[in-house]
């Protein structure tokens, strides 16, 4: 695979544009594909099959499009479905969870460590494997917080009723010795306002979109596969349902207009 193919980013809808955003930033020479897969959001409250199932299909129809990388830029997916995906793909793959975490052990002060994660994520026990794996004894909260991503979906990001949700799920943690919250969920980020304002000063908040990058320049850098300054990048976006909400809600997540997105069946006959 050539220096000139792209990333391929996926999610379930348009959470992952948050992690986008960290590798426009980070690698901006670097073409883009990214797919929300909309018509199947949300992920959090499906089964580890289910999940794994649509995580491949997004693979396949992101590798058609040449993809020298494959960001999963959903939680869930990354929770459940990565061993699979690295079997499935010749291309390397990056998940969000470990990324997470290394914020998040970066950022505790020998306190305990809180995961707000979708349900999928927080029954697979991904993050919580991953923290206690770097630091036997740690004590790790985890939390699934359910109310978040339609929240978040619907624009409610900030004010009493954000807040009030936010309460809702992860109420008393500061009370628990928590010093981080690890954001487990690529819808989150938008929530930071929320979240801040309800778990207070002494609670640090963390998400891995930011590592991820690096970690794909440092993987893109060491295969000799990173695009050469001055490449023009192409930046396309796909949702599986309704392009136009992707591309109404997605700015927020992106932090720019996101231009014209494209119409994708992963499972058109013949697929
Ligand atoms: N973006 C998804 C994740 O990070 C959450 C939304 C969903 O449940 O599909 O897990």
């Amino acid at each position: 695979m050539g220096v000139t193919a792209g990333i391929g980013v996926f999610d379930s809808g348009v959470g992952g544009l948050t992690v986008l955003r960290a590798i426009h930033a980070a690698l901006p020479e670097e073409s883009t594909y990214y797919l929300g897969d909309s018509a199947r959001m949300p992920y959090g409250a499906k089964s580890q099959e289910t999940v794994t199932r649509y995580a491949l299909a997004a693979a396949d129809f992101l590798c058609e499009l040449r993809i020298k990388a494959l960001v999963v830029a959903c939680s869930t997916a990354s929770s459940v479905a990565l061993p699979a995906l690295r079997e499935h793909v010749q291309v390397p793959v990056l998940g969000v969870v470990e990324a997470g975490v290394a914020r998040a052990l970066a950022s505790t002060r020998g306190g305990a460590v809180a995961v707000a994660a979708t349900e999928g994520t927080a029954r697979s026990g991904a993050y919580q494997r991953a923290l206690t794996r770097a630091v036997p004894g740690l004590r790790v909260v985890a939390r699934a917080c359910p109310l978040f991503a339609p929240l978040v979906e619907e624009g409610t990001v900030e004010g009493p009723l954000a807040e009030a949700v936010v309460r809702h799920h992860l109420g008393g943690l500061a009370d628990e010795g928590v010093d981080t919250v690890v954001l487990g969920c690529t819808h989150y980020p938008l929530l930071r306002h929320a979240l801040a304002a309800v778990l207070g000063p002494g609670v640090e908040i963390v998400d891995g979109a930011e590592s991820v990058a690096a970690e794909l320049g440092r993987i893109l850098g060491e295969r000799g596969l990173r695009a050469p300054a001055g490449t023009p990048a192409v930046r396309r976006y796909f949702a599986t349902d309704a392009p136009d909400r992707l591309q109404a809600l997605g700015s927020r997540f992106l932090g720019a207009p996101v231009p014209q997105v494209e119409l994708a069946d992963l499972f058109a006959p013949g697929k």
